[in-house]
């Protein structure tokens, strides 16, 4: 299990479950090659959510599919079946017109690299600021330091027959990020790099995420760049087959593993029970849960602060990476104390059914989390 320095609040910004806030959301999508008797489908009914600042990797076997649903988000090929919303623009039935504004905010990156033969690596670079109408003399410092940064600062103006395989492609990556997109689509873009500059590719990437909200989808085989991603996604057959949220299971997992019911549990039953969580939002003032209750659900909070009321009487409060409610994983008994929400909050939830599913496989183990809760009483 990866952990990591970063604060909870930073894992969890991209988590926001806003739906307005998608940058990319796939439902339903379907997709057909050929005609007639040759018609084949290839993407099958695939759903798949995207955030901004969010680093999506799609693996997959080879004829699976990955291209394909990347092409159909980059808008270079038509949505046939299911809808596909790019900032919250339906490309199904969306007119050329339109489309051809929405590229303006995807960067794309492919094996083939696609370089004008005739223009050095700036001016390659630079066509991409033409494009937006922005000038000279603010691009060029901007292309030389993007340039330099991949390790292209003795060849800036090289043209593409003059460098070699890896460093066109770094030059296709300069051209791609320099208008700072909104959304990245790359297609394997560090197989033809060496261990270094891949890596540099990569941090560019995440440096943009994090900075400028840029979403971005990787398709690579190269798992030395896996743990860039907030999430993986594995294609088979044109099904996504699973969708896991790395970031997010590492975080929970390091959050309820300090809770002594959970500190026992194996590696894989952990993530089984923070890929069940469901991140909930609650307003300012708003109870989260009441005095009284009878509770079914145990609660991590992701962002905010809350206060523990008893009796009306304010008697404690928590904040991020804190959790409460975990009697009733175990025990139909009223809840003790309200829980307030005090500004905006988000809180990963457990409920008991599925808690219970995940841990009845462990009898030894439903033993210890008994023990542990009494304990804590
Ligand atoms: N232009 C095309 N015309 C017909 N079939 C295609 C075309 N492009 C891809 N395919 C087929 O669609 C399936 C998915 O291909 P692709 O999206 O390229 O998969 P991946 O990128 O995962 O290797 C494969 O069976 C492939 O042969
Ligand atoms: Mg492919």
């Amino acid at each position: 299990m990866k952990t990591d320095s970063k604060t909870i609040d930073e894992l969890l910004k991209n988590w926001d479950p806003d739906p307005n806030s998608l940058r990319v959301r796939v439902n339903g999508l379907g997709h057909y090659y050929g005609t007639g008797d040759a018609r084949k489908q290839v993407l099958f009914n695939n759903t798949l959510n995207i955030s901004p600042g969010e680093i999506v990797i799609m693996t997959g076997p080879s004829g699976s599919g990955k291209t394909t649903l990347l092409t159909l988000i980059g808008t270079l090929r038509s949505v046939q079946e299911g809808s596909l919303k790019i900032m919250d623009t339906e490309l199904l039935g969306l007119p050329s017109k339109d489309i051809v504004e929405l590229r303006k905010n995807i960067g794309f990156f492919f094996q083939a690299h696609n370089l004008f033969e005739s223009l050095s690596a700036y001016q390659n670079v630079r066509m991409a600021c033409e494009l937006v109408n922005r000038k000279e003399s603010e691009a060029k410092p901007k292309i030389e330091q993007v340039l330099t940064r991949l390790g292209l600062g003795e060849r800036i103006h090289y043209k593409p027959k003059s460098l070699s395989g890896g460093q066109k492609q770094r030059v296709a990556i300069a051209r791609g990020v320099i208008n700072k997109p909104k959304l990245i689509l790359a297609d394997e873009p560090t197989a033809a790099l060496d261990a270094e500059s891949g890596r540099e590719v990569v941090t560019m990437f995440q440096e943009l995420a994090s900075q400028t909200g840029c979403t971005i989808l990787i398709v690579t085989h190269d798992n030395r760049i896996l743990d860039v991603a907030d999430r993986i996604v594995n294609m088979v057959d044109g099904h996504i087959s699973s969708n896991v949220m790395v970031q997010r299971s590492a975080t929970i997992c390091s959050i309820i593993r300090e809770f002594p019911a959970f500190s026992e549990l194996t590696a894989s039953n952990l993530t089984a029970v923070a890929d069940s969580m469901e991140l909930r939002r609650f307003d300012a003032g708003q109870p989260i849960i009441q005095q009284g209750d009878v509770g079914t659900e145990f609660f991590v909070i992701a962002k905010g602060d809350v206060d523990i009321v008893i009796d009306g009487n304010r008697v404690n409060s928590l904040k991020s990476g804190d959790y409460f409610g975990e009697v009733a994983l175990i025990k139909d008994q009223p809840r003790n104390a309200t829980v307030l929400a005090k500004e905006p909050t988000s809180c990963f939830v457990l409920d008991k059914d599925e808690f219970r599913s995940i841990i009845d496989a462990s009898a030894t183990f439903e033993d210890e989390v008994r023990q542990a809760i009494f304990d804590r009483q």
